[in-house]
């Protein structure tokens, strides 16, 4: 008889499509493809994500099988992110799913895409023990998560407007850098004084943040610097976006430290796209060492979209038996 837990996990909320094998708690596979179609738009096309994802599917997860070494026949159950995300990008995940969950005759699992960015941290060591705190900072969202288990977290805190992410991407879209252009305001970041401009911060209640009152007083910024000096971009850019990173960074980590201190949590985590952030993960090494913190930060791969994550989060639901049924449809807007 075969005692092992082989899943196959899916991931298709946005603009990746993502496939993993996991055994056993175990990641054996993790295979990406990116979408580079949206880059001449300036950010992702609903309709163009959803045709890719079609296109990618199939070879995505027949890679991801084949790295793993194992066949369809191995597997125990199939999982896929329901949401939240882009109902067409995750309407193509879920119903490859459910198809070959119904021919294969295996459990279905539905897994929360905000659930297992947190739950990237159990992929490898060193794994944070309960209970934990997680700063999640994505395109979409900028939530603090006190995770009390696996199967049991809440939002103590998040953004009343923009993702953090979103700031990052409209910021280096006024500077007229490609998208996504959070990781080239991170690379331009690197050589420029994170000090040079300051940019007013808005006060928010409890843990809560804002981020689209930076983005208008960047926009008001630029423009009145460039009226003064039309090269002021190219002559100042990596100022520009070491001194944006910075306040950006200032303001989810004041809300962070808050946090700690208010529950008591010194095992701190980062997830979600931005957490790829050189800045955010140098300055919270830093926060960490000054507040007492033990610091937990996943691998590059593991912050951005992926479906490891997705596997990890469906395998403590397959130990917890929570599976779903072939009725279950894709949620845009899924509550955590
Ligand atoms: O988690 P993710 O891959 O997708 C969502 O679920 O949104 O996050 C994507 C976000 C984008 O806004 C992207 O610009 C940002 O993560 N991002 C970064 C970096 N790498 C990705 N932002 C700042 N610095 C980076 N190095
Ligand atoms: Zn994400």
């Amino acid at each position: 008889m075969n005692t092992h837990i082989t899943l196959l996990a899916i991931e298709s909320s946005c603009d990746e499509t993502s496939a993993a094998v996991l055994r056993n708690g175990q990641l054996l596979s993790n295979v990406t493809a990116n979408q580079e179609v949206h880059v001449q738009y300036g950010g992702v096309v609903p309709e163009l994500a959803s045709r890719a994802h079609q296109q990618h599917i199939v070879p995505v997860v027949a890679a991801a099988l084949q790295q793993a070494r194992v066949t369809v026949d191995d597997l125990q159950a199939i999982a896929f992110t329901r949401g939240p995300g882009l109902l067409g990008s995750l309407l193509v995940g879920a119903s490859f799913a459910k198809g070959l969950a119904l021919a294969r005759n295996i459990p279905l699992i539905d897994v929360h895409h905000m659930h297992a960015h947190v739950l990237a941290h159990f992929i490898e060591d060193p794994k944070p023990p309960f209970p934990f705190l997680c700063l999640t900072v994505s395109g979409g969202h900028t939530q603090i998560v006190h995770v009390k288990s696996p199967t049991d977290m809440q939002i103590i805190g998040e953004t009343q407007d923009d993702a953090v992410g979103e700031a990052f991407d409209k910021a280096a879209k006024m500077l007229g850098l490609p998208y996504p252009g959070g990781p080239l305001i991170d690379k331009h970041a690197k050589n420029g004084n994170p000090l040079r401009f300051t940019f007013p911060e808005v006060s928010t209640p409890a843990l809560n943040f804002s981020f689209s009152g930076i983005k208008t007083a960047f926009l008001y910024f630029l423009q009145e610097q460039q009226q003064k000096n039309p090269a002021f971009i190219a002559e100042n850019l990596a100022d520009i976006c070491a001194s944006m990173q910075h306040t950006l960074i200032t303001m989810l980590l004041k809300k962070l430290r808050k946090a700690a201190r208010q529950t008591g949590i010194s095992h701190i985590a980062i997830a979600g796209g931005v957490s790829a952030n050189t800045g955010l993960r140098q300055a919270l090494a830093e926060m960490g060492a000054t507040e007492g913190w033990q610091v937990y930060v996943p691998r590059f791969e593991y912050c951005t979209d992926n479906a490891a994550m997705i596997a990890m989060a469906a395998y403590y639901k397959y130990l917890a038996g929570d599976f779903c049924g072939q009725e279950v449809s894709p949620m845009p807007r899924m509550a955590f």
